[in-house]
């Protein structure tokens, strides 16, 4: 029996070591250690003997499989860089040739991404920091820190996806305001950008995952004047045109006043046209003065400081600018549809 063995080993190496290609090593492998090979054969009739020899034998299978599968290993290697080199030597391969240019090969932004910059590039120039906060959110900062208690209705239009453990996926980037208030001395001025998560059924203007830029001010004595300046600048920087405003009021529970910013439609100007529903008027960004709860809930007092807040959907803002009637081709990742912003991208 170890005779045979150690035969078979022998032979099934030296075949291997003879071997010129991948296929022909692959088969000498099957025949000796395949389903039906001969090693496997023999370590399947170890159970007719006894129980004492059986042991000693069944190591020494073992031992010339792993020998017979090393070798094979080894040799596989062999051959693969015996291919390598030929190929290399062969003439008419020249390693010094140019390679793909690499404007052919590289990518672009994200048109959110190139929104999110000319966003970023307004605010630096004012003076307004950037500062990157959590997606993974707990429920005071996204919620409580907002004047959104528990039992609060305005919990209801945000759907969330909330963890395990507790904390949430940020249902918009307003959790920052407390975050910034707590982590800047004022007076400062903040944006952030981000992605923010709703538990929503997709369809054209609906997307579980989305960004958003949240912009805030606190300083003394500031009024709606001064964000509506603001706004205007962002606005016709964003356009690249001059662009009327309006506001509407509109109920968050973290301002106070709260509106609704609306722009003169940019399709026809204003007369109504089915862009702007007819009404002349696009709905474009919610915002307002900082609600004293809120001052409160970062550490300010509401006395002595005052703020102004908004936050711009960022993906809308693209659909907008690019005029991309469904939301889902941003998280599509399909290069048909992200390759035609190349010419954007520049940050
Ligand atoms: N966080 C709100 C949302 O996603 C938007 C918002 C409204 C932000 C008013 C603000 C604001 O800063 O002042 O629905």
């Amino acid at each position: 029996m170890f005779d045979d063995i150690q035969k078979l080993e022998e032979q099934a190496v030296q075949a291997i070591n003879k071997a010129m290609d991948l296929d022909t090593l692959r088969k000498i492998e099957t025949e000796y250690t395949g389903k039906k090979g001969s090693i496997t054969l023999l370590l399947k009739g170890l159970g007719k003997m006894a129980p004492e020899e059986r042991k000693a034998a069944g190591m020494a299978c073992n031992n010339a499989k792993q020998a017979v599968l090393s070798a094979s290993e080894f040799r596989k290697n062999e051959i693969t860089e015996n291919e390598i080199k030929k190929q290399l030597d062969a003439p008419g391969f020249d390693p010094t040739l140019p390679s793909i240019p690499v404007k052919q090969m590289s990518g672009n932004f994200h048109p959110v991404s190139t929104i999110s910059f000319s966003v970023e590039k307004v605010f630096e120039k004012l003076g307004f920091k950037i500062p990157d906060y959590f997606e993974v959110e707990s429920e005071w900062f996204n919620f409580e820190a907002l004047n959104i208690p528990g039992d609060h209705p305005a919990r209801d239009m945000q759907d969330t996806f909330w963890l395990k453990n507790g904390s949430l996926l940020r249902t918009h980037t307003s959790p920052g305001q407390a975050r910034a208030m707590k982590e800047f001395k004022p007076p400062f001025r903040a944006i952030f950008p981000g992605r923010v998560f709703r538990y929503e059924r997709t369809d054209a203007s609906h997307e579980h995952t989305f960004h958003q830029v949240e912009g805030l001010m606190i300083d003394k004595n500031l009024s709606v004047s001064n964000l509506i300046a603001i706004m205007k600048l962002l606005l016709e920087a964003i356009f690249e045109q001059e662009i009327t405003i309006r506001l509407r009021p509109g109920y968050f529970p973290f301002v106070e006043p709260g509106f609704e910013l609306d722009i003169q439609c940019m399709t026809c100007g204003g007369s109504g046209c089915p862009v702007c529903k007819h009404s002349g008027w696009v709905e474009l960004l919610p915002c307002g003065l900082v609600h004293p709860e809120v001052l409160k809930a970062g550490g300010l007092d509401p006395d002595e400081w005052t703020g102004w807040a908004f936050g711009l959907g960022l993906t809308r803002l693209a659909m907008m600018k690019y005029k991309i009637n469904h939301i889902t081709h941003f998280m599509s990742g399909d290069l048909r549809f992200l390759s035609q912003f190349k010419a954007g991208g520049a940050r």
